[in-house]
């Protein structure tokens, strides 16, 4: 099979990499790609949203499915792009139509989404310029902290926890008035603020049928211990100790089913990844928001470790026959520390020379990197993920810190502390 996989990130060298794994796979083209991706298979140089331009790749490298990684195609609505186009709507194709996206693309629409179909959530009311008064006024009735979220997309920046309610007024009015998130924040959420521990489940669906992954903790913070700013991601861990077999149950009957039955009965069909992202409240599950992806860094870890065929499941899932595959998850523990460029998430230099690549001994994904004159070198704010896989979360923790010690360039940052909270954790 020819796959087309579009993106350019560590999750997309993450499915290059198993995608090339499997013995149904003959050719794998990422479409931009980066130096790494370069190694698994062949990058072509059309931006993820170049509908005309991916079509016409598909047709002359007789592409046979593709897999779509960010959420910005996703919601720009390639999916209805590529059935409305005579020569490519043939081919299956692994993420949702632009109202399926819309579960991501515009959190009022996933909001209300919940509500109808009872998946447990924040409470929350929606406000836009015409109604900003209403809004400052409303705010007056919270507690605090409450969280403003931006409407639409705003590149991971769109959601604040403000303290106060002078800082949440302030942050409202910015929002609205300012548009400080343009677009995106046309119209703002403003959500109950939920205490407890966060995590991301991960589901694969066909419409009709699902497969749970590996569900995966995300580290999004900049520095150790949580601080400073938020970021894309800074390492990510599977499995999740208090994420426990009652705990996942509570959310397969209460988020899960009610989500894939809530798309087919507003006729959503919907073939694709649906990450939730939830927090535990006391043991109660509460979607915080779906993306209609995977995740990155969570990807890197979650991939890591499917033992199953991944291409089998992926064709299966764009092809609506997902009941009739094996899929296996191995019980070992995958840990990815993301190596990033000095000053991200705010400005930093790029360019520089990555050393030490040669040297690993666990899986390096490339996110941010290029080839310059046959060397490999820093491309972007994130840069790395390096997985490393154990039988315990100390062993693969170790494993990607000792080749995460081996690799250097100037100004490289990353997080040591990756897994470490989950290291001792007692339930209850
Ligand atoms: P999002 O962009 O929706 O992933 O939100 C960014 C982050 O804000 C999440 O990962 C949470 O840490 C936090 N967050 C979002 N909604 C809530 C909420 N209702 N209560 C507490 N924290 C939240
Ligand atoms: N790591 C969070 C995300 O991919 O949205």
């Amino acid at each position: 099979m020819n796959v087309l996989i579009i993106g350019n990130g560590g999750r997309e060298h993450a499915f290059a990499y198993k995608i090339k794994q499997s013995s149904l796979c003959k050719n794998v083209y990422i479409a931009p790609g980066n130096a790494g991706t370069a190694l698994e298979g062949i990058n072509l140089n059309i931006a993820t949203d170049n509908f005309d331009a991916l079509a016409q790749a598909c047709i002359e490298k007789n592409i046979e499915l593709i897999i779509v990684g960010p959420e910005l195609p996703l919601v720009k609505g390639i999916r209805d792009y590529f059935e409305l186009h005579p020569q490519v709507k043939h081919i299956p194709m692994v993420g949702p139509s632009k109202v399926g996206a819309q579960l991501e693309g515009s959190k009022d629409f996933s909001k209300q989404f919940m509500l109808r179909h009872h998946v447990p959530t924040a409470q929350a009311k929606t406000f836009t310029k015409e109604n900003l008064a209403e809004g400052l006024r409303y705010l007056e009735t919270c507690n605090m902290p409450i969280v403003l979220k931006a409407d639409g997309l705003a590149a991971g920046k769109g959601v604040i926890i403000a303290q106060s309610l002078t800082e949440a007024k302030q942050e409202l009015t910015e929002m609205l008035a300012d548009a400080k998130f343009g677009a995106a924040s046309a119209s703002v959420l403003i959500e109950e603020f939920l205490q407890g521990i966060e995590l991301s489940i991960f589901v694969l669906t066909d419409g009709e049928d699902y497969i749970i992954l590996p569900e995966a903790k995300d580290y999004k913070r900049i520095g150790d211990g949580d601080t400073g700013l938020n970021t894309g991601g800074m390492g990510s861990v599977s499995p999740v100790v208090f994420a426990d077999a009652a705990f996942l149950q509570k959310v397969e009957s209460e988020v899960i089913i009610p989500t894939i039955q809530g798309l087919k009965k507003e006729g959503i069909s919907y073939k694709g990844f649906i990450f939730i992202g939830l927090m535990n409240v006391k043991g109660k599950p509460y979607v915080i928001e779906y993306n209609a992806r995977m995740g990155d860094p969570e990807t890197q870890s979650v991939l890591s470790r499917i033992d199953s065929d991944l291409l089998e499941l992926l064709q299966a899932a764009a092809t609506g026959k997902l009941k009739q595959v094996q899929y296996v998850a191995t019980s070992d523990y995958t840990v990815s520390v993301v190596m990033a460029s000095g000053g991200y998430p705010g400005d930093f230099k790029k360019g520089f020379d990555i050393k030490g690549l040669s040297n690993a001994q666990t899986k390096v994904f490339h996110a941010g990197t290029k080839n310059v004159n046959q060397s490999i070198v820093t491309d972007g704010g994130r840069v790395l993920a390096v997985t490393g896989r154990g039988k315990t979360l100390a062993e693969a923790r170790e494993k990607a810190y000792e080749t995460v010690g081996k690799i250097n360039w100037e100004g490289v940052t990353f997080r040591k502390d990756i897994g470490l909270d989950l290291m001792n954790w007692k339930n209850g």
